[in-house]
Formats: structure tokens, sequence, C-alpha cells
């Protein structure tokens, strides 16, 4: 598997700093309230489970898989729910947990859903921003990195559902996405 990666963007070092340094600052930033940690599947699971550990109150943890309709190689701005969340987040704050914001199609769309619920408050924490990739403007509460308009798998991220489980982020050789 790590063989069909030409470059290592943020390695397991990096990651743990971020999650140390982003934990610290939510922390403090949310002290003295109970928030809700949204993550949406799949690819903010390794994310969610190291950046939790590093936040020292008491939260709730939800879930949400939603998908975007990709037609050719943008997203068309559809997003459908495959999973809603379990709990009512009426009056709640929110701290939704992204691997990546790229289009922003996504997260607009789930802010303003969770806007419509009633929730006191909804702040986005991504590890990777790529800003490059933007259709609306969004500029993501807390990032751990910003990074180039790159094909990036690991640590969450997919390509054809295959490189999840990279302990690092890392830019997939061209030759692998163009063979299959
Ligand atoms: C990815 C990622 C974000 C979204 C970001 O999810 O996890 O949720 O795309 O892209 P956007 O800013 O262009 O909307 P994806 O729909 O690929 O599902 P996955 O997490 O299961 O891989």
């Amino acid at each position: 598997m790590h063989k069909d990666i030409a470059d290592i963007l943020v390695s397991e070092q990096d990651i743990a700093t971020i999650c140390k340094d982003l934990g610290a600052q939510i922390t403090n930033d949310y002290a003295g309230t109970r928030p809700v940690l949204v993550g949406l599947l799949k690819g903010c699971v390794p994310f969610m489970s190291d950046l939790a550990k590093h936040i020292d109150l008491y939260v709730d943890i939800d879930y949400m898989s939603v998908s975007s309709y990709h037609g050719g190689i943008s997203s068309s701005g559809d997003v459908k729910i495959k999973k809603d969340l379990d709990m009512p987040i009426s009056g709640r704050d929110i701290l939704i947990v992204e691997d990546i914001v790229d289009t922003a199609n996504t997260i607009v769309t789930i802010m303003k859903l969770f806007e419509h619920r009633g929730a006191k408050s909804v702040k986005i924490c991504t590890l990777l921003d790529k800003p490059g990739g933007r259709q609306h403007h969004f500029i993501p509460d807390y990032i751990g990195k910003t990074i180039p308009k790159a094909f990036v798998v690991g640590y969450g991220l997919d390509y054809d559902e295959l490189y999840r489980n990279l302990p690092y982020v890392g830019i997939l050789k061209p030759e692998i996405y163009r063979t299959s």
C-alpha cells in the first residue's frame, strides 16, 4: 500500500501535534459547555478518535453518513443523508469533525441543516483544508493543515475505498488512478 504514495503531506508526527494543539484550543474555547462532536462518516473516523482524546470536556459524540453526488471530477453540490444523527441537537453546541473541506458543498449543506434543527452554535474542525477546491466562500473554525489542490489519501481519506488505514496523509501516485 505504501508504495502507491508519491509524497507524505502530513506525517504521523504532524497528525499527533495537530490533534494535541486543536484539542487544547477546543477544550479552552468550549470550557463550561457540553458540546456534541459530530463526525461525518467515513473519513472522519481516525481524526475523531485521536482528536477527542485531547478534548478535556464532557462531550457527546455522534455520527452522520452523507454523500455528495460526484458527476465526473467535481461535486454536483447535492448531499444525500445515508445515516442521520441519533440525538436531537436543538439548543446544543455542535462541533463538526471533518477529515477534509474541499468544495465545501458537504459542510455548507450540513451546517444549514443543523441550524434549521435549532442548534445553538455550529462550528467546524477539519484536519485538512483545501481552499483551492472551493465552490462556496467558507473558512473552517479549526484547521489542522492547509493543503494544495492535490489528490490526497490516508488517515480516513480514500481512493475507491482504499488507503483509509494509512497512518499518514499522502499524495497518491497519478499512475494509480490513471490505470484503475
Ligand atoms: C469527503 C470528506 C468530506 C467531503 C468533503 O467525504 O470526508 O465529508 O468529502 O468534500 P467537499 O468539501 O467537496 O464537500 P466523502 O463524501 O468522499 O465520503 P467518505 O468520508 O465516506 O469518504
